[in-house]
């Protein structure tokens, strides 16, 4: 489809970009891309995708390969696919992955992650591993676009065309796809009893209500700080298991339209280098798991908040409704409703989406196309 990028405010829904549009869609994306794919038992059938089951059951790696926002899409997916399945999932930026000689075997699931369906890095990377003999399933938002065309499978997200060149909206709609793949392969491999199945399905059925409590909850919040933060040079991204890919692409959205130099990288490195680089009001994002549990990756979190603001850097914190020690030591708090830690990316990336787009427009920046990039980078 061609983008009119003059689109009235009517195609912009009332929103003054379609970022704006993009994000305040997310929870009907989430939600259409699970419609159709749970029987009324709250089973998954996958009947739309044309790998037969004796093949899925043989699976003994996955490669999750993609570019930038589908690239952390496939990290996120790879903690949870994992604790599922109980085969390695390993993740590889598709422009990488062609050129390092990958060990790939006809039990190998390659899983291709794209909004448009027409990266070429990714297409030339899901070509070369089926020369390879192994099975691609694609995982994109593109009807009938060349990636999935040319793969063995596709699970297409229902994220509705996604405009604005920063990707929001694929992205929550990418992780979903891949739990319900991850939940396929556990229920047809057996390796989570079907209550827990069951039990997880309705905690991503209820994750469209969560993201929207931050959607009418956060946006002022986020503003403000975007209004006191506009001038900062930088910004560190962190977050543990699956708050790192979060970091990383609360980082990529800040760098790609508010061209604000930016680091995301997991929590735990602080102490290995990066905090060489918190000076005194240092805008340090942390994306916290939740405390609940006696979390122990919680406890680290903080001491990595502790240890930064000892520094005198500015804390903005994402974190679960109610965490006291977060309240603490954090200048601002994006706030989430309890939700499980798998789920948590849904509504963590939402106001790191929002921090980039107010940013952006503080700076008079164009949200939609921002400088030097394309929607689809359709060249290797
Ligand atoms: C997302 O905000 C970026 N514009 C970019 O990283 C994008 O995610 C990447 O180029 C992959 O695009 P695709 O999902 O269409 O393959």
């Amino acid at each position: 489809y061609e983008i009119d990028w003059d689109a009235s405010a009517a195609e912009k829904g009332g929103w003054d970009s379609f970022m704006d549009k993009e994000i305040h869609e997310e929870p009907a994306a989430v939600q259409r891309t699970l419609i159709g794919r749970l029987d009324d038992e709250g089973r998954l059938n996958l009947d739309e995708v044309h790998i037969d089951e004796h093949d899925f059951k043989t699976v003994d790696k996955i490669i999750v390969i993609g570019c930038g926002t589908a690239s952390y899409a496939g990290m996120v997916a790879k903690y949870a696919i994992e604790h599922w399945v109980r085969i390695p999932v390993e993740v590889e930026l598709a422009h990488e992955f062609r050129y390092r000689d990958p060990i790939l075997t006809p039990r190998t699931l390659v899983v291709a992650i794209s909004q448009s369906g027409e990266t070429m890095d990714t297409l030339m990377a899901l070509r070369h591993a089926r020369e390879q003999g192994s099975k691609v399933l694609a995982i994109c938002n593109t009807q009938g676009a060349s990636i999935p065309r040319e793969s063995d499978a596709v699970l297409y997200t229902h994220a509705g065309p996604e405009v604005a060149v920063a990707s929001t909206k694929a992205f929550v709609a990418q992780i979903t796809a891949a739990y319900v793949l991850g939940l396929y392969l556990a229920q047809l491999k057996g390796t989570v009893f079907r209550d827990e199945i069951a039990q997880t399905l309705d905690s991503l059925k209820d994750m469209p209500r969560k993201i929207q409590w931050v959607l009418d909850t956060q946006p002022s919040k986020v503003s403000a700080a975007a209004r006191q933060l506009r001038d900062a040079n930088s910004f560190l991204f962190l977050g543990r298991h699956v708050g790192y890919p979060v970091a990383l692409e609360g980082a990529l959205k800040l760098k790609e339209i508010a061209y604000t130099f930016t680091e995301g990288f997991a929590a735990g490195e602080l102490k290995h280098g990066p905090i060489a680089l918190v000076d005194e009001g240092e805008p340090v994002v942390f994306i916290v798991p939740p405390a609940r549990g006696r979390n122990v990756l919680h406890a680290k979190v903080i001491s990595g908040i502790e240890e930064v603001k000892a520094r005198g850097a500015t804390i903005i914190a994402v974190a679960e409704e109610g965490d006291a020690d977060v309240e603490r030591y954090a200048d601002v708090v994006f706030w989430r409703p309890e939700c499980p830690t798998l789920m948590s990316p849904l509504v963590d990336v939402v106001p790191l989406q929002l921090l980039a787009m107010d940013m952006a427009k503080q700076k008079g920046y164009d949200v939609d196309k921002p400088r030097n990039l394309a929607k689809s980078v359709t060249v290797e």
